[in-house]
């Protein structure tokens, strides 16, 4: 059985003017256990919108479309917010969200957000054995401890709070990590040192799968396994990461990587090309492939045609003419 299962999830926002917004149409994938999962795309795509949808977390306006979404075997569908962060979050599915700062209570110490954590989800354990295993979790990650714990996230640098926020959500050794936009907020030392906290925090088995989303494609290259490309909402290129970043077949992830600052080693810098134009607006039904507008290689039935997934040299690609 595989650890994760992602079936046909459509996913959308209500707005209070009765609109809806799709902002995730027909996502599906499944995920092995150790592996790790990349999804990219453009600012708007759907992504942090899909990991909602990924630990069953709906919170008005967010609702489920269809779909359904298996954690070793259990659906996460139809559930109580409620429910889901008492029995899921945190114990089967963990996120490391965008921002750190966001995620962290500024009016408790970093011990007690983190013992809040685990009380929550094991009711019997006393604050003395929460904090011994807190201390010797944090120790790990090369951090000074003491000062960490005891410290208002607002003392804390940005490096230290995104770490504690990684060290607290990883705590309860989850079945699956998910980080969205982990270091987007970070320096790029910053960076660093927060990837190689997920790395060793990998290589301990504190966790083994994971999906890592960015807008950094080439970062994906050192972090995962396979690459999913996410336009408008939907999947439009799954693949090895060597498929996507050495040889990308949808003309949407050859633009994205053609718009990428960093060159591979090796490989002289070259100039990024900007994408043309904007997303479609996900609050309008859109009839044929959703990148038609901006894509280069477009045919005029591209905008009727609704592009399906399809097998193009060994990945899947949502574009009937790529090949
Ligand atoms: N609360 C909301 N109500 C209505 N629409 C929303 C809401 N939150 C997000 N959206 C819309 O849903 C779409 C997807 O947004 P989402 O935040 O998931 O994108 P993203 O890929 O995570 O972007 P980024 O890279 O900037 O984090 C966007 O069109 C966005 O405007
Ligand atoms: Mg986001």
């Amino acid at each position: 059985m595989s650890v994760f299962e992602v079936q046909n999830l459509s996913l959308h926002y209500l707005t209070r003017f009765g609109q809806k917004i799709h902002a995730v149409t027909d996502v599906s994938f499944t995920m092995e256990k150790g592996e790790i999962l990349g999804i990219a795309g453009e600012s708007g795509c759907g992504k942090s919108t899909l990991v909602n949808g990924l630990m069953g977390l709906f919170i008005p306006p967010l609702y489920p479309t269809s779909g359904d979404v298996r954690v070793g075997g259990e659906s996460l569908m139809n559930r109580s917010p409620k429910d889901i962060r008492e029995n899921v979050l945190c114990r089967k599915v963990s996120m490391i969200p965008q921002g750190a700062f966001n995620a962290l209570n500024p009016t408790c110490k970093v011990k007690d957000i983190a013992a809040d954590v685990i009380a929550a989800h094991m009711k019997e354990v006393d604050k003395k054995h929460i904090y011994s295993r807190l201390r010797e979790r944090f120790d790990l990650f090369g951090m000074n401890t003491d000062k960490v714990l005891n410290s208002h996230p607002i003392q804390l640098t940005a490096g230290e709070r995104q770490r504690s926020v990684i060290g607290i959500s990883t705590l309860l050794n989850p079945q699956m990590v998910i980080a969205d936009e982990p270091t987007s907020a970070l320096d790029v030392t910053t960076q660093k040192v927060v990837i190689k906290m997920i790395f060793d925090l990998l290589e301990k088995g504190i966790f083994s799968t994971m999906i890592f989303i960015t807008h950094e494609l080439p970062l994906l290259r050192h972090v995962a396994d396979n690459i999913a490309i996410m336009y408008a909402g939907e999947f439009v290129e799954v693949g090895t990461t060597e498929q996507i970043v050495f040889d990308p077949r949808h003309p949407y992830t050859k633009a994205l990587m053609g718009a990428m600052l960093s060159a591979e080693p090796g490989q002289k810098q070259k100039k990024p090309t900007a994408i043309e134009g904007a997303p479609p607006n996900l609050a309008n039904p859109i009839e044929g492939c959703r990148f038609a507008e901006r894509c280069p290689v477009a045919k005029p039935e591209c905008r009727k045609n609704k592009q399906d997934i399809r097998m193009v040299a060994g990945r899947q690609v949502r574009c009937e003419y790529a090949e």
